[in-house]
């Protein structure tokens, strides 16, 4: 493998040219610049990142811990994150938690041991005493969809209140009453505040959200399954299930044609985050959609920030309502000529 030294006596300059074209230094004259480049590309000569790493204290390389890589919000979410870090000149390694706070852990340790230039997290249950050490500690770290309260560390979150609001408005108008929730874990702030959300929501239209109308999920499909079947075993059951996120709702589904029952016919569905196979589901399911690609990027800016000496700064941004209709047709939609297609409208 060729080396710095081999590059520089190509293209007849030292290696503290080579080095400067390679870091793109302007001081060098074009001519230079081209023979060094010439060498690089006949030689096959790699930058040894390591040994530049040694030299900078830098790695160009962030961590991405994240909760659950199989969820499609988390997976989208990580390729926007890569994708705008790559953009900044900055790799990404991700570890994926798995719901599991020691495994959260381990990633967070052995990200740091590999000395990555900041971190973004988007954590498990509760806090996690090591990353609150690197986070007192000063490392760069920025939290994303979730956080961790009384951290003193910038936040990158959707806001989902308006567009919760916007669903109960939407089921009320359509005549549902009967609403139930199958909610996230208690312990992480997307669990919380879509419970919240919801019960605020509904308390505007004086509807009540009684416990048996609560479903205790873990954002995975199968609890989202179990509730909804304690759902359907009630002697009331509710005329709408909304569910926290969208494996839930797709747990949710499952269960009601478990039984040979229809959405929206027998029981409405409604999910939090969009996913593009919502569009395909029979009927089309009407959805909370964060602007994920959006939260990803403005994550790794608030990080590239605090890592390169500017102050960042949390960002909250809209989540919107998008009507389909797993809850049913609006009373406006149902003349043929206004029939909503399956992707459309969406309510801020
Ligand atoms: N869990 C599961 N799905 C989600 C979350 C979450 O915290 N946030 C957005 N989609």
């Amino acid at each position: 493998m060729s080396s710095i030294k081999d590059v520089a006596a190509a293209a007849g300059v030292s290696v503290a040219t080579v080095s400067r074209v390679l870091n793109d230094h302007p001081s060098v004259s074009a001519d230079a610049r081209s023979r060094v480049l010439a060498a690089v590309e006949a030689l096959g000569y790699r930058p040894n990142a390591v040994a530049r790493s040694l030299r900078t204290d830098q790695t160009r390389t962030l961590g991405l811990v994240i909760s659950d890589v199989l969820n499609p919000y988390f997976t989208l979410l990580a390729r926007s994150v890569e994708e705008e870090a790559r953009a900044l000149g900055y790799s990404v390694i991700i570890g994926n938690a798995d719901e599991r706070p020691e495994l959260q852990d381990h990633h967070v340790r052995t990200l740091l041991d590999r000395r990555i230039d900041g971190l973004l997290v988007s954590p498990t249950c509760g806090g996690s005493p090591l990353m609150l050490d690197a986070a007192k500690a000063g490392t760069p770290m920025v939290f994303v969809d979730r956080w961790i309260a009384g951290v003193d560390v910038p936040v990158v979150r959707a806001d989902g209140r308006a567009a919760v609001h916007a669903l109960v408005a939407h089921l009320h108008a359509l005549g549902h009453r009967r609403l139930a929730i199958i909610a996230g874990p208690a312990a992480t702030t997307t669990g919380s505040e879509r419970v919240e959300a919801f019960r605020e929501a509904l308390g505007e239209y004086g509807l009540p959200l009684p416990d048996a109308y609560i479903g205790q999920g873990d954002f995975q499909a199968d609890s989202g399954r179990r509730a909804t079947e304690r759902f359907l075993d009630l002697a009331e059951p509710p005329e709408v299930v909304f569910a926290a996120d969208n494996l839930m709702a797709l747990g949710a589904l499952d269960a009601v044609r478990d039984r040979g029952l229809r959405v929206p016919d027998d029981i409405a569905l409604a999910a939090f985050d969009d996913i593009p196979w919502f569009v395909h589901t029979d009927p089309p399911v009407t959805a909370i959609a964060q602007p994920t690609r959006e939260l990803g990027r403005a994550a790794v800016r608030a990080l590239v920030d605090r890592i390169e000496g500017r102050p960042p700064e949390s960002v909250t941004l809209p989540a919107r309502l998008v009507v389909r209709r797993s809850c049913g047709e609006p009373a406006s939609a149902q003349a043929p000529a206004a029939q909503p297609s399956p992707m459309q409208r969406s309510m801020p």
